[in-house]
């Protein structure tokens, strides 16, 4: 077990690198004006750092009676300062947003996240700080991950608290009603600052499980129903330059670290994390299976490079049989800008590849089979009854027939026993966000719920909430709430019944 000490100086190891100089390379901050494309408009983000709140929102449909609560989203916000943007759509501010839903009738609240930075910027009307994607040259000191913490990437509500999550650093506590930030998340002094990912995962139980990683090491969390810290342990072995979610099964932690090495000299030179960043596709990916009974390494095998961001879930049959799905990404697409130019307004060459990918893993014949399914998807999610356990349905964004060049225009429930999918495709111009599943009150069946989810409206320029019968995908929502503005596209979020 690495010291105190140690494990600080490593969680600083990363940003304290960035501060080289960004003028001598090509990803610094971008002056040319945001494009035209109307489907690109809510990734312009909110140009003055304001929040905002509507209330009595426009409702097309039936609600159902019995939804009722608030559905928490996070997401970039913010992207451009002084005229000059971010390069990259994973390096704005953190906008979490609010959807009161059925409860007290139906609002929205969008407040930025006061992180150290924000605050910082938002005074000084610049960009200070160097972000993921963007090689912006530090006009503050920067001492720890956390001075550039941006909380952009999802929330988590445990033992009653609200968080905004970035994997790069700590949790940031906010007050669930007003989404007032209340500062940086310590779950053991011993821990200050290390970084806790956007994807943690919460068992039937409540108990939930995260992991951090930083410099080529990786630290596991579990934490009790209550929002209290049970165990942690420190794992000292190469992971790649940037690991974004996992997956549990009823004894085990998976991840798959994909071959993306940080170019240390790169960095010193002054690119980005993401300029950085080198793929190793000869290396391919190591599957690592993590024990949960004590946190020790299991198994490590191999399997073809594939980049991995999401994935949905997870199960084992007793016997170290191992069943998951995930995502896979296209890394050209990732590494050589063209996901950038959607972040400047500009329609981009091509789109990059990304669907599900269905893998078992045989622990006792050290064998992998990998199943690979046509569809294109992001941003999977289960039914929470079913999380670590055995299932059968995955539900996604989806991308199908005549969609516009960008985007996903479709949700879709996959059916892992049938290999079928059932889905709705939107008539009109959207982009679809991430679609979590809400259990009914009462239900005990997987899939029997709803699936609640955002999107924006291209030709009204407008951002709404859906709600369909999981069960009934293809009849089309059974109501949609609207908003008087659009917000900017986002990434995660979490519902909290009434
Ligand atoms: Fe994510």
């Amino acid at each position: 077990m690495l010291t105190r000490r140690s494990l600080l100086q490593a969680a600083a190891a990363l940003p304290v690198a960035a501060l080289a100089p960004a003028w001598a390379t090509g990803d610094g901050l971008v002056r040319t004006p945001f494009g035209s494309a109307p489907e690109l408009q809510p990734l312009r983000g909110w140009l003055d750092g304001q929040d905002r709140l509507a209330e009595g929102l426009r409702l097309q449909g039936r609600w159902p009676a019995e939804l009722r609560g608030t559905l928490y989203r996070n997401g970039p916000g913010l992207m451009e300062r002084a005229g000059q943007r971010y390069r990259h759509w994973f390096d704005g501010d953190g906008l979490v947003q609010a959807w009161q839903l059925g409860a007290q009738g139906f609002s929205h609240q969008a407040r930025f996240v006061r992180t150290p930075k924000f605050v910082a910027e938002q005074e000084a009307g610049e960009f200070l700080l160097p972000a993921f994607g963007t090689a912006v040259p530090a006009k503050r000191p920067l001492r720890r991950s956390d001075d550039v913490n941006t909380a952009n990437t999802s929330v988590m509500l445990q033992g009653g608290r609200l968080y905004a999550l970035w994997e790069g650093g700590s949790a940031t506590e906010l007050d669930p009603q007003s989404l007032h930030t209340k500062g940086l998340q310590t779950w053991a002094p011993e821990l200050q600052g290390m970084p806790f990912s956007a994807h943690p995962k919460r068992e039937p139980d409540g108990r939930l499980w995260n992991f951090g990683s930083f410099g080529g090491k990786l630290v596991i969390y579990e934490i009790d129903a209550a929002g209290g810290l049970k165990r942690w342990k420190l794992l000292d072995m190469a992971v790649p330059a940037m690991l974004h979610d996992f997956v549990i099964t009823e004894r085990f932690l998976v991840f798959l670290l994909p071959p993306l090495r940080l170019d240390l000299a790169a960095v010193k030179a002054g690119r980005s994390m993401v300029g950085a960043m080198r793929w190793q596709a000869e290396q391919g990916n190591r599957v690592l299976v993590i024990d949960k009974a004590d946190l020790s390494v299991r198994a490590q095998l191999q399997m073809p490079a594939e980049l991995v961001f999401h994935f949905g879930n997870a199960w084992d049959d007793g016997q170290g049989v191992i069943r998951l799905d995930y995502v896979h990404g296209d890394i050209d697409e990732f590494l050589d800008g063209r996901f950038n130019s959607v972040v400047q307004g500009q329609r981009p060459s091509s789109v990059g590849e990304s669907g599900p990918r269905l893998l078992r893993i045989d622990l006792p014949r050290q064998r992998l089979d990998l199943v690979k399914r046509e569809e294109t998807t992001e941003f999977p999610q289960v039914d929470p009854r079913v999380v670590a356990r055995r299932y059968r349905y995955v539900y996604a964004p989806a991308r199908h027939g005549r969609a516009p060049g960008w985007g996903f225009n479709a949700v879709q429930r996959l059916d892992l026993e049938r290999g079928a999918v059932e889905r709705f495709v939107f008539p009109s111009e959207v982009v679809i966000e991430e679609q979590l599943l809400v259990p009914k009150p009462g239900s005990r069946r997987e899939g029997q719920g709803w699936l609640l989810g955002t999107g924006f409206d291209v030709a009204r320029q407008r951002s709404f909430c859906t709600v369909f019968d999981a069960e009934a995908l293809s009849a089309g929502p059974l109501a949609t709430v609207w908003l008087p503005y659009w917000v900017p596209l986002g990434f995660h979020g979490a519902f909290v019944p009434a």
